[in-house]
């Protein structure tokens, strides 16, 4: 058996699809470019079928990922499949990722069928997969509450039928580690044909157990453990990649295995999902939480300072976070920034020096002294400016007062053209809200609106999050500015753009169907 355990990365599916908004196509490619220098063996791009936008972000990161093998997900069923087939062809290496649900309470009230149907549709699921690609996984849905006789005639069905991975997930979190174990070890000793297939495995965190039931799995013998950077994932989450891909390099000793993860990108990667997925991570978070490696109480910081291995068992560096010494003010020079930038894990690649600098000045001459978290908003919101700006403010004012009724006016140009706008609103947001939405004249809803800064003090950057509606689908929008309403009118102005480009996928879509 293999001392390597394959990593296989559904932050772009499974974590995806938990978000409160989709990411664009710019963004999951953007994550998918992190993870394949994180090193994970496969990524899970998306389900091909759900939408035009999934499949398009499928299709440019199977273009674009070289490292990495690509995988879509289908269920059993034939147009699923076609979806994937057509989505992946132009990647090095893909792999395609059908499943159906096996459990009795999912075959006979969710697939109103039997089980004999089910084991019949998935073998056909995975021959069809097979016309595409070599490299088929088969899952059984809802595995972790599948009688066990039913699940190993399952799983030997789909290795005759020729799948090279099987995977057992616990879909709803149910199982715990002695038991998730226990079941992994029955197919080893059960199933005939198992060595023909790598054993993966895709927990949930219902119970706050996906980790530890992932690697009771893999000391059973799977092979492949399916993770998403900071857990994120339906409902509780999924598994984490940072804390399993820890936890096999800290104890190999007892687990005898590893990864391919390079444990280096391990924090930058966090930070990128953190920010693009509009999902914070908790302060107390394993591996990569704000506090994973501060020592409060004084017998703790003692123990540290006299040796560090008294309560650090694993280094800030080890998962490229690095410390900073750096005061980073207005007098500080663009080599100061490059390093930090460098320090930082952000190679040359990754962001445009200049433009980066002459944020960094402007922000550093409002704010005083700007920080790490600062840089990197900086970064992202930078990025988000690059792609092309079909919607732009370029001008906004707003008054407002206690005793007065707030008012905007805005100028913005739509593509060629430019509009101006005005309203009163309830607070200076609320009317710019009104401006920019009576300018564009579209059917634009704001369903949440969070506005926060990552310091306390007057000076702080604002970071405006939003979640808006547009025909049926729900955008995130993000805005930076030492000034809220700017901040905010940025955020709007990101998901207008955003539903543009959708828009223009939509009908690209359309005009191929309609040939
Ligand atoms: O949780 C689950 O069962 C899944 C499958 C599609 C693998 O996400
Ligand atoms: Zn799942």
């Amino acid at each position: 058996m293999s001392d390597n355990v394959i990593i296989f990365d559904t932050t772009l599916r499974d974590g995806e699809q938990a978000l409160a908004a989709s990411l664009s196509v710019r963004e999951k490619l953007q994550i998918a470019l992190a993870l394949e220098r994180l090193g994970v063996d496969v990524m899970e791009a998306g389900f091909p079928v759900s939408s035009p936008g999934d499949f398009e972000s499928v299709r440019t990161i199977a273009e674009n990922v070289k490292n990495s093998v690509v995988c879509g997900l289908s269920r059993a069923v034939a147009k699923d499949i076609d979806a994937c087939g057509e989505a992946l062809k132009v990647a090095e290496r893909f792999r395609i990722h059908t499943f159906i649900s096996t459990s009795t309470v999912h075959v006979e009230s969710k697939l109103r069928r039997s089980f004999e149907d089910v084991l019949q549709m998935g073998v056909n699921a995975v021959k069809h997969a097979k016309k595409y690609t070599d490299d088929v996984e088969f899952s059984c849905e809802d595995a972790g509450r599948t009688p066990l006789d039913n699940l190993c005639r399952m799983v030997e069905a789909a290795i005759d039928a020729g799948a090279t991975t099987v995977n057992i997930p616990d879909t709803v979190g149910y199982t715990i580690p002695s038991e998730f174990g226990g079941i992994i070890t029955d197919l080893y000793n059960r199933v005939p044909n198992i060595d023909k297939a790598v054993i993966s495995v895709h927990c949930h965190n219902d119970l706050g157990l996906a980790v530890a039931n992932s690697i009771s799995a893999v000391q059973a013998g799977a092979r492949q453990i399916e993770c998403t950077i900071n857990g994120i994932g339906e409902r509780a989450g999924n598994c984490s990649l940072e804390e399993v891909a820890m936890i096999l390099n800290t104890r190999k000793d007892l687990t005898g295995v590893g990864t391919n993860i390079n444990t280096q990108e391990i924090y930058k990667t966090s930070r990128l999902v953190s920010q693009l997925c509009n999902m914070p991570v908790q302060s107390n978070k394993a591996i990569v939480g704000a506090n994973a490696f501060s020592h409060s109480s004084g017998i703790h910081q003692d123990g540290v300072l006299k040796n560090k291995s008294t309560y650090e068992i694993i280094t800030p560096e080890s998962i490229g976070k690095a410390e900073n010494n750096l005061n980073m003010t207005s007098r500080s020079g663009r080599h100061v920034i490059k390093h930090r930038m460098s320090e930082l894990g952000y190679t040359e690649a990754d962001f445009n020096l200049d433009e980066l600098y002459d944020s960094f000045l402007k922000l550093a001459d409002r704010k005083g002294q700007v920080f790490d978290y600062d840089l990197e908003a900086l970064l992202y919101f930078n990025q988000q400016q690059e792609e092309e700006q079909y919607y732009k403010l370029s001008y906004l004012n707003s008054v407002a007062g206690s005793a007065k009724v707030a008012t905007a006016g805005i100028t913005m140009t739509i593509g060629e053209n430019e509009v101006e706008g005005a309203a009163n609103g309830n607070g200076p947001v609320d009317a710019a809200y009104r401006a920019i939405l009576n300018a564009v004249d579209l059917p634009i809803e704001i369903v949440d609106y969070k506005l926060g800064t990552k310091t306390g003090g007057e000076d702080a950057q604002g970071h405006a999050n939003i979640i808006a509606t547009y025909k049926g689908q729900r955008y995130h929008g993000f805005g930076l500015s030492t000034d809220i309403v700017e901040a905010s009118a940025a955020a709007l102005i990101h998901v207008l753009n955003l539903t543009h480009r959708a828009d223009q996928v939509a009908e690209k879509k359309q005009a191929k169907n309609n040939k």
